[in-house]
């Protein structure tokens, strides 16, 4: 169906990928044509029209989206927590369209089903869940959202008959812990004022004390604490909350325990950084994305609970009339389970990333992220331009340029010259601040194309800007 009419189009489509991806090896493709918007809705013929057009047309139109497209593959592309993707992935990714299968249950995906439960498996072993459960999701948002589902759940399951009752249940993250959680408890009616925020150091890392005494606060104001998620990875700085601190704490008060290790999950596979998650067997669930660190492309998300069941306990509800029978096979559905009802395969482009490279070229891929992040570093300490803001902790590393005329607003500065080089279209490097209102570049190792090379380049290229 999809080729035998169509072979001459896929033939010329293979070529133009291989020139578009073979772009990513010369350090002088800009990562980014950057046009504004405006100027972009007359570049792109978006016209939807009457008459259809043929292949032709389309490949251009391909060829266009392509080059005003983000080459997130590129070496300079160092900016969002996902860039690149294994090769392997690419095949993963091929093959889960071509089978198009849908993981509702175990019949319509068999063999996928098993791969996402290798990988859950393989996943929870690594953390320290010896009896544990999981599903793969569309990010780690929505994973975040479902351990907020299952705490709600497990502190009160007839919630899921009577909702929420006015019962003022409330949730603790740090103040640097990603913003999914708001979306979450937005979602799920327990309202951004039972969001509390606790403190975080300097460095990124959540204030344990301040935890304990924002918990006894809100319990003196009649609030109900249900979940406390500790970060492991945070989204800015990188930085790992204290897990046994508070996994201490949610014993003390009975709560709920969820680790976001959606950027800092990879560690997991780390000879260096392995050590950051040796407590997290403790807490009750974890969120992981694997097309973060991992490259295996967007979306390849996890949660994962320290015991079984505990999702589908929390999330199942009515399909059984038509879709969830009752066969030998039931047990494998993952559907019940699920946020969804059509779920696309995500497992395949891990599984097969992971079988590449065994388990020892898995912990060399993430290690040698971590020796480029170690890298980078020494050159900011050791350039009297440069000023690293916090000593890192994981993949990430911010740090400010530090203007020569002492007049400029140091912050407004790095702002300037960060969008400087964006237009300039070489690389593409994101910028933060902190509540205290510091900017500062923010520098990820997620891009496993980034060589020492290409941190050299970018340090002279932004100096040169700088100037
Ligand atoms: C710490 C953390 N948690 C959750 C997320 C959300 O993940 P996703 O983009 O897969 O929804 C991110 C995204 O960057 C993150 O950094």
């Amino acid at each position: 169906m999809f080729f035998n009419e169509n072979l001459e189009t896929w033939n010329d489509l293979t070529k133009i990928i291989q020139n578009y991806v073979n772009g990513n090896y010369d350090k002088l493709t800009p990562v980014v044509n950057y046009e504004p918007a405006t100027k972009l809705k007359e570049i792109l013929d978006l016209k939807l029209s009457d008459d259809g057009v043929g292949h032709k047309k389309i490949l251009q139109e391909i060829e266009k989206y392509l080059k005003y497209s983000v080459r997130t593959s590129h070496p300079q592309f160092n900016n969002q927590l996902h860039a690149g993707a294994s090769f392997e992935s690419l095949m993963g990714e091929l093959i889960s369209f071509v089978t198009n299968a849908t993981m509702a249950t175990f019949e319509v995906a068999p063999a996928a089903t098993l791969i996402e439960a290798k990988l859950i498996e393989e996943l929870n072993e690594k953390i320290g869940y010896h009896d544990g459960g999981g599903i793969m999701l569309t990010g780690g948002s929505n994973a975040n959202m479902l351990a907020l589902h299952c705490a709600r759940n497990t502190h009160a399951s007839d919630i899921k008959y009577k909702g929420n009752r006015g019962l003022d249940l409330c949730v603790f993250v740090s103040e640097e812990a990603h913003y999914s959680f708001k979306k979450a408890v937005i979602l799920m009616g327990i309202g951004l004022d039972n969001l509390i925020l606790v403190k975080a150091e300097k460095n990124g890392r959540m204030v344990s004390a301040d935890l304990e005494h924002k918990i006894i606060e809100s319990g003196d104001a009649g609030k109900t604490p249900i979940m406390i998620a500790s970060t492991c990875g945070t989204t800015v700085k990188g930085a790992f909350d204290p897990i046994e601190e508070n996994q201490a704490i949610a014993d003390k008060y009975n709560l709920w325990h969820h680790v976001d290790g959606a950027w800092g999950g990879a560690a997991l596979f780390s000879k260096k950084l392995g050590h950051k998650l040796a407590a997290a067997y403790r807490a009750d669930s974890f969120t992981f994305d694997a097309h973060k660190v991992l490259g295996t492309g967007i979306i390849t998300s996890f949660l994962l609970t320290k015991r079984e069941g505990m999702i589908a306990a929390a999330n199942s509800g009515g399909g059984s009339e038509y879709l969830f029978h009752q066969y030998e096979n039931a047990d494998y559905d993952t559907g019940k389970a699920s946020l969804q009802c059509g779920r696309k395969v995500d497992a395949l482009k891990l599984w097969l990333s992971w079988k590449a490279l065994g388990h020892r070229g898995m912990t060399e891929y993430v290690d040698k992220q971590v020796e480029k992040t170690e890298y980078l570093t020494a050159k900011v300490v050791e350039n009297p331009r440069l000023r690293l803001v916090s000593e890192p902790e994981y993949l990430n590393v911010c740090f400010q340029v530090i203007p020569n005329n002492k007049s400029l607003e140091i912050n407004q500065y790095n702002i300037d010259l960060r969008f400087k080089l964006v237009k300039a279209g070489r690389f593409l490097v994101n910028y933060s601040s902190d509540p205290d209102g510091e900017i500062y570049f923010r520098f990820v190792f997620v891009n496993s194309a980034t060589s020492r090379e290409h941190i050299d380049y970018f340090l002279e290229e932004l100096l040169k800007i700088a100037e």
